[in-house]
């Protein structure tokens, strides 16, 4: 079938040898440039088992799903452009250092990328948030766009689209149609995903060349009712309910 054996690793610090690190399954890897996995840490890692876990209770998952979601948002954050900029510190001497550059603004896929929403706040203060609704069609179960509500300016902006889960591609390819229609280039769109598997890599990755895919983790791939295996259950359900 379309599932692949999960790779396992050493995981941890370079300086230790291969006999002193634990080993773990990680991350498939990807054929497509555009797709940043995040580093298979010892950090991520664990963060990623108790979210896998189905004894995980909804406190914890929100905690640690929280953390892996900062992870993402600052991985994303350093593929936007920056120019040179030199500040004076206060003892009188000069940084050459760097500024932010652009508008940007998160567009999340609800219900479940709402819950990326927070991450982004607390790394870029009073950012504009708009928000895409897709649900399967009950006729022709294709994806089908419900609702949106983006920033009127959303052309000049920089956007992180938000979903969690990536698993046919469905819901994130008809995003970025929505974003693409209102006049964002490709090139402006970086997707920040948590779980992804290979078939929504490939058919996001070959349907956008020029879109960016930040994840934490590729796994082995779909069952019969297109969930994420390994996976995690169901993310709007776990972090939302129960
Ligand atoms: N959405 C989820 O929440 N879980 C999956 O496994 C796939 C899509």
């Amino acid at each position: 079938s379309d599932v692949k054996p999960a790779p396992t690793q050493c995981v941890g610090p370079d300086y230790r040898s291969e006999s002193q690190k634990p080993t773990a399954a990680v991350s498939a890897g990807v054929e497509f440039d555009t797709v940043t996995i995040l580093p298979q840490t010892p950090q991520l890692i664990a963060l990623l088992s108790i979210i896998r876990n189905k004894d995980t209770q909804r406190g914890d998952f929100i905690f640690y799903s929280n953390r892996i979601i900062r992870l993402l948002v600052e991985e994303g954050l350093n593929h936007l452009p920056t120019i040179e900029h030199t500040v004076t510190t206060p003892v009188g001497r000069t940084y050459d250092g760097l500024a932010f550059q652009g508008k940007i603004c998160g567009v999340s896929i609800m219900r479940a990328g709402e819950a990326m929403e927070q991450g982004l706040r607390e790394c870029c203060r009073s950012v504009r948030i708009g928000k895409i609704l897709i649900q399967r069609d009950e006729e022709t179960s294709r994806p089908k766009l419900f609702y949106d509500k983006l920033p009127e300016d959303i052309a000049d902006r920089w956007v992180l689209l938000l979903d969690p889960m990536l698993a046919t591609g469905g819901s994130a390819i008809m995003a970025v149609d929505v974003l693409k229609a209102r006049g964002v280039p490709e090139e402006r769109i970086f997707f920040l995903n948590v779980l992804a598997s290979p078939q929504g890599i490939q058919n996001f990755a070959t349907k956008f060349p020029k879109v960016r895919l930040v994840t934490a983790f590729v796994d082995q791939g779909l069952d019969e009712k297109n969930y994420i295996i390994p996976g995690l259950g169901d993310f709007g359900d776990r972090y939302y309910t129960r």
